[in-house]
This record gives structure tokens, sequence and C-alpha cells, in this order.
């Protein structure tokens, strides 16, 4: 064995409580240390021979590469929609790589079970019913490119064929119909070979993100009969609005789609008693789409893929081998990956440690900091909201030059005391700030306030 291998081994106990205790100076240091940096690119070192061990590797990252990472887990980071990492999340995350498991095949742990289990408690906590069965992946654009990739299986099914088998040419023009989707969902149509131009937006609602049903009634009605997907969207990224999801559902009494709701963080409304109703219809959907480090505060990577036709997920998805065994109700055949990590443990960890009260907890607690801080902003002569607060996004620009909201952006970066990030509403360019982080108060949205009301 190679002698730095060799050490490492015998001083096993030893390298963990030193990473141990590495690690939680870092988290003691969060809430002061700069929340976002301006990356300074660092040229690639050559690759080490003879390696220099744990502590060494220890020592190197703390001096070279720690200090450049953001405080992306820390409490007042309200970019991009970013959860943190409570105690528990963390210390499934540990034991992930410790026991390193392939939870894809059934032949060798109880793993998968666990996976099995954490989805029904997660579809518990959203409350969805047995008949969506789901499976853990990457993060919400896994999740939206699977529950598409089913949808396209079932155009399939309506016209005859199986596009698993036969390819995507066998399947012609496809017509995806969505108000404000996201743009994973252009992403994932494009890797599924339908086309970023298969996305055809619906109006939405005036001064809303919303998708207005009447237009979306209409859009389906021009397509006398022919099956199409319609993608609704719980938690839209600038604004967090929601689609009606039950008249939507409602829609198919009269025309045929596949209908896939993207709740990457919008399905953790099902935990406050004032948003819940946002969530009505959900269970109709046939895929959905929850991320996990977002509003669970798991670490990355983790989201949820859920639908009620497990048949068409397990053609797309199957991965029959003389090695592997045949196909049956093992995880290999429900996910693009083969191979992967037991992503389920930490949710599993973080839903075991605190229940739906302790999760219930996190989201109320940052609905009312973002509430918080819109009636701050609303306040602030220099900003004008874009759009009510209506879940966990605050939207915003400068009321006299919006046009200058990218170096208030630079400057709140800057200063250190907090990062959010810049988008467009309605062609305004803006700001967002996301609350998803369970260690967030209101003592750092005084912080933030203070931060925007210098940089204006
Ligand atoms: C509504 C929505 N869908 C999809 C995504 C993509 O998520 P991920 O980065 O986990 O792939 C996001 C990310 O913010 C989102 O807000």
């Amino acid at each position: 064995m190679d002698s730095r291998l060799g050490d490492d081994l015998a001083q096993l106990p030893e390298l963990i409580d030193a990473t141990g205790a590495y690690a939680v100076r870092i988290l003691d240091g969060l809430g002061e240390r700069p929340v976002a940096r301006v990356p300074v690119r660092r040229e690639p070192l050559p690759l080490p021979d003879p390696g220099i061990g744990t502590r060494g590797a220890l020592a190197a990252f703390a001096e070279r590469w720690e200090p450049g990472f953001s405080a992306s887990a820390g409490s007042r980071y309200l970019g991009f929609v970013t959860g943190g990492c409570t105690p528990a999340a963390l210390a499934g995350g540990w034991l992930t790589g410790v026991l390193d498991q392939n939870p894809t095949s059934g032949l060798d742990s109880t793993a998968p079970d666990l996976e099995r289990e954490t989805v029904a408690w997660l579809r518990e906590l959203i409350g969805l019913p047995a008949a969506h069965e789901g499976a853990f992946v990457s993060g919400a654009t896994m999740s939206n490119f699977a529950g598409l990739a089913i949808a396209r299986e079932w155009l399939g099914e309506q016209r005859g064929i199986s596009i698993a088998e036969q390819g995507i040419a066998a399947l012609g023009p496809v017509r995806v119909l969505s108000g404000r989707a996201h743009s994973s969902v252009g992403k994932a149509l494009s890797m599924l070979g339908l086309g970023r131009s298969a996305l055809h937006p619906v109006d939405v609602l005036p001064g809303r993100e919303a998708v207005d049903v009447t237009r979306l009634d209409a859009a389906l009605d021009a397509l006398n009969g022919e099956p199409a997907i319609v993608v609704a969207n719980a938690g839209t990224v600038n604004t967090g609005d929601f689609d009606d999801l039950r008249a939507i559902a409602a829609l198919r009494d009269r025309h045929p789609f596949w209908l896939h709701v993207d709740a990457a963080f919008g399905a953790f409304a099902a935990l406050s008693p004032g948003h819940a109703h946002l969530l009505d219809g959900l269970a109709g959907a046939d895929s959905i789409c929850v991320d996990l480090h977002k509003w669970l505060n798991v670490p990355y990577d983790s989201a949820v893929q859920l639908t009620r036709r497990r048949d068409l997920q397990t053609r797309v998805f199957q991965n029959a081998a003389a090695y592997l065994g045949p196909v049956n109700d093992d995880l290999v055949h429900l996910t693009p990956e083969n191979s992967r990590r037991l992503r389920a443990l930490a949710a599993w960890f973080a839903l075991a440690a605190y229940g739906r009260d302790g999760q219930a907890e996190i989201v109320r607690r940052d609905l009312a900091l973002a509430e918080l801080l819109g009636e701050r902003i609303a306040a602030m002569p220099a900003y004008r909201l874009l759009a009510p607060v209506r879940l966990n996004v605050v939207c915003f620009t400068l009321a006299d030059d919006p046009a200058r909201i990218g170096q208030v952006a630079q400057a709140v970066t800057d200063s250190g005391e907090a990062f959010l990030t810049t988008t467009t509403y309605e062609g305004v360019p803006a700001l967002r700030a996301a609350f998803s982080n369970w260690r967030t108060t209101r003592a750092d949205v005084d912080r933030v306030a203070k931060a925007l009301e210098r940089a204006a």
C-alpha cells in the first residue's frame, strides 16, 4: 500500500476528528464569513506524484481553497434559491460517504428501502397520495428531465408507439405548454430530443406569473385533440407565483395532456397553513418535481421525481443486463443514473430528526422573513417592489433607475453582508432575495436591509 494511504488508514480516527474539528470551525464562522466572493481565477497546479496525505490535503485546502468559498450554507445567502444544511442533514450527508452505498440494486442491502421510506415521508410531508411513486435525482433540473421523459413516453403511448424503443423520430412534433416555465424545462426538452422550441409559452394573468387558464384552455383547444404536455409551475423563481393547479388539472376532462408540475421549492408551501391551498390540485399531476437541496436544507445534490406512471418510467429508464438482473422495481430502472450515492440518507436524517414540525417551522420562519424584507424594501424610497411577496422570494428594483440594479447587486456582494441575484421581471432589471435557509433570522433581515440601503 502507498505509504500515505497506509499512514491515513492507521490514523483514521484521528483524521476524522481533525476533519470534524475543522468543519466545526467553518460552521462557527459561517455567520461572519463574507457571504459571497468575487472569484479570483486560480490556475490548476500540477498533479502531485507522492501525495501529501489527508492532513496535508486539509491544510492545503484550508490555505488555498476554503478562503475563496462562499457562505452559501449561511443565513444571508439569498441568491438563486439556496438552502443550507441542517445538523441532521449534515450528519446524513457525511454518513452517505462513510457507508458508500449504491442503492440502485436491491441485491445487497436495505439501502433502497431507506430511499423508499424517505420518498414516502416526503410524500406525506407534501400531502400527496401513495399513487405518486418517487425516486431520488440530483436536482430539480434532473427531476424535470425525468418527469418530461415519462411524459414523452406517454405521448408515444397515445400514438400507439414506444419512444423508448423506437426513438424520438417516431413521435413527430410535440407541444409543451406552460406559463412561466423555469429555464431547466427548456434544457430538459433539449436533452430529450424534443427541442427547446417545443415549449410554447402561454400568457400569464395580468401582473402575475401564473398562467391564464382560459388561454391555456384555448391553446389546448387549438390542438384539436392532439395529446400534449402541460408544465404547471408551483413557485416561480422570480416571484414565487403559483399556477392554479386544480383548474389546470380539470382541463383534462376536455383535452388529452400530461400534467407535469415543477414544484421545486413551492412544494414546501404545503407546510404553511396560510399557503398550503396554493398546492390544491397537485395530486392530479402525472409527474412532479421537488427539490430538496433548497427548502429541505439538505446538502447538494438532492431532489425527488414523483410520478403516477411508474410503468412508463421503467420503460424509459430500465437498464437490464445479465450482470444486473432482470427489470424489476430496483431503483436503477427509474432514473438516468446507473450507480449513484444514497442521497436519500441526508433527507432521511433531516426528516427523522426534525419531523414535519421542524421542517414546517423552517418554512414558516422563512416565509415571515421574506414578508419582513418585503415590508422593509417597500418602506425604502430608493426601491420599489415588483410583485407582492407571495411565498419566499422578494423581487424588487431601484425606484428611479432599474438599469443600475446590477451595480447594487455588486455593491451588496462586495459588502460581504449578503448575496442576492439579479433577474429580469416583465422586462425590468431586478433583484431577487430568496429565503430558504434554516438559520436565517430577523437580525439577518435587518443586516440585509441595511446593506441594500447603503448599496442604493
Ligand atoms: C422552479 C425551479 N425549477 C427548477 C430549478 C432547477 O433546480 P436545480 O438547480 O436543482 O436543478 C429551480 C432552481 O432554482 C427552480 O427554482
